[in-house]
């Protein structure tokens, strides 16, 4: 496999598969640049080399083409403030101007392609199909896309000399520029310095962690996360477990948790993780207490009550002080933490001090020399806000693409270059 270290970029046109799928704000700015900053260093890399590169990313879900709010350009001021030149954005992915441009790009420049989810052919779904299409019709609709998705690859691949990936966070998605496009590249394909680190930072926490162990898990459902889990019990000694996954847990051991999140179908499932765990002797931590809101809002009124008993009208929207207690002292001493999702609603501000004193048991325990891990966009966003992702030792820029590799799958992104 080659490699970004030892590559000879002189004279070259690299196209890099970066994850500049960031949030933005009402005003179309940029909100939390972290995954534009992580991509920096790979870009530098190719220029410092002597090439050229060619950007390329999706962002959002768009379902059609040219759909502005969507369109990339609204990410090239960040990129070149953050890479201090100049970024040409081609308007298009597919097209004769973006072909045009790769063709005249001299070392040290940088281009951008437009957003390439504007074609269907990125991910080789059929769109615009009628709610009503038969079988067939999808059958030749999928058939058609697949086909042109072909010439989208070989177009993009036509672009240039090497192909990098490194949209770590895309990465278990098999789409034209995350997967099918290495194979035009079978002697020039290589990571960027965010999968490399990525991959790196998570084998060595899943593969061998100094211990003890440590996961905490948010986020609002456990139907999300039940296979994350189930595969992390197999590793860890210890996990919290927090968010909105609490009342469903609480709710099928018999607690009254108001109107807070449960689901009620995952009550088997929930009583199955906690004897599991306690057959294999990895101690659950969940929150005794909860700060409860009369609405879903950040000037929703708030009650702090047991979580086993929690009136009509009210929602669990973080944890109480006897949580923000327990959890920091279980996190004290750890040698190993993965941290994915908040304990709260930490977007409002009420509702994110449990949160915050997760993240700084966490950064405690980092300065007394665990190794600490954080992934998913929300905890990412969170420790972002915080002002503390400096403290920590790795902010993975992986969401949905982090879980899968920890739940052991396969990421085609991964896969392609490897293979
Ligand atoms: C993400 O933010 O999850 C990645 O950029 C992938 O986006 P997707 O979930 O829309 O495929
Ligand atoms: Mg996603």
């Amino acid at each position: 496999m080659r490699s970004i270290d030892t590559y000879d970029f002189a004279g070259k046109r690299a196209i890099i598969r970066v994850d500049f799928n960031v949030p933005l704000d009402d005003n179309l700015n940029v909100t939390d640049d972290t995954r534009i900053r992580a991509a920096i260093p790979t870009i530098k890399k190719v220029l410092a080399g002597g090439g050229s590169v060619i950007l390329m990313s999706h962002l959002g879900r768009p379902k059609k083409n040219n759909d502005e709010k969507y369109s990339l350009k609204h990410i090239v001021p960040a990129v070149e403030k953050l890479l201090g030149q100049k970024v040409e954005f081609a308007g298009d992915s597919w097209g004769e101007r973006a072909s045009e441009m790769a063709a005249d790009l001299k070392p040290g420049q940088v281009i951008m392609l437009e957003n390439l989810r504007f074609y269907a052919e990125e991910e080789g779904k059929p769109r615009g199909l009628a709610d009503d299409a038969s079988d067939d019709e999808k059958a030749a609709a999928k058939k058609a896309v697949k086909a042109s998705q072909k010439e989208f690859t070989k177009h993009l691949a036509s672009l240039a000399d090497v192909y990098i990936n490194d949209a770590f966070g895309t990465a278990h998605r098999a789409h034209a520029s995350t997967a099918l496009i290495a194979d035009y590249f079978p002697e020039d394909k290589m990571f960027g310095y965010v999968m490399e680190n990525e991959l790196k930072a998570i084998d060595g926490v899943m593969e061998n962690p100094a211990r003890p162990f440590m996961a905490i898990l948010g986020g609002s459902k456990v139907s999300t996360k039940i296979v994350i889990i189930e595969k992390l019990m197999e590793k860890v000694d210890s996990m919290i477990l927090a968010g909105g996954m609490t009342y469903t847990f609480a709710s099928a051991q018999g607690a009254r948790v108001g109107d807070s999140i449960d689901e009620k179908e995952m009550h088997p499932l929930a009583l199955e993780i906690i004897e599991k765990a306690n057959k294999k002797g990895v101690k659950l931590y969940f929150s005794p207490d909860a700060l409860c809101g009369d609405k879903f809002a950040a000037d929703a009124a708030t009650i702090e009550c047991p979580v086993k008993d929690i009136p009509a009208g009210w929602e669990g929207m973080d944890i109480g002080i006897e949580g923000k207690r327990l959890f920091a002292d279980a996190i004290k001493g750890q040698k190993t933490i993965l941290w994915n999702g908040p304990v709260g609603v930490f977007e409002f501000d009420k509702f994110s001090t449990g949160t915050l004193a997760v993240a700084e048991a966490i950064v405690d325990a980092t300065a007394q020399g665990a190794f600490s891990l954080i992934g998913g966009g929300d905890s990412v966003a969170a420790i972002n806000k915080f002002g503390l992702a400096e403290k920590v030792s790795y902010n993975s820029t992986g969401g949905g693409a982090l879980l899968e590799y920890i739940e052991g799958k396969e990421l085609p992104g991964v896969a392609a270059i490897r293979k």
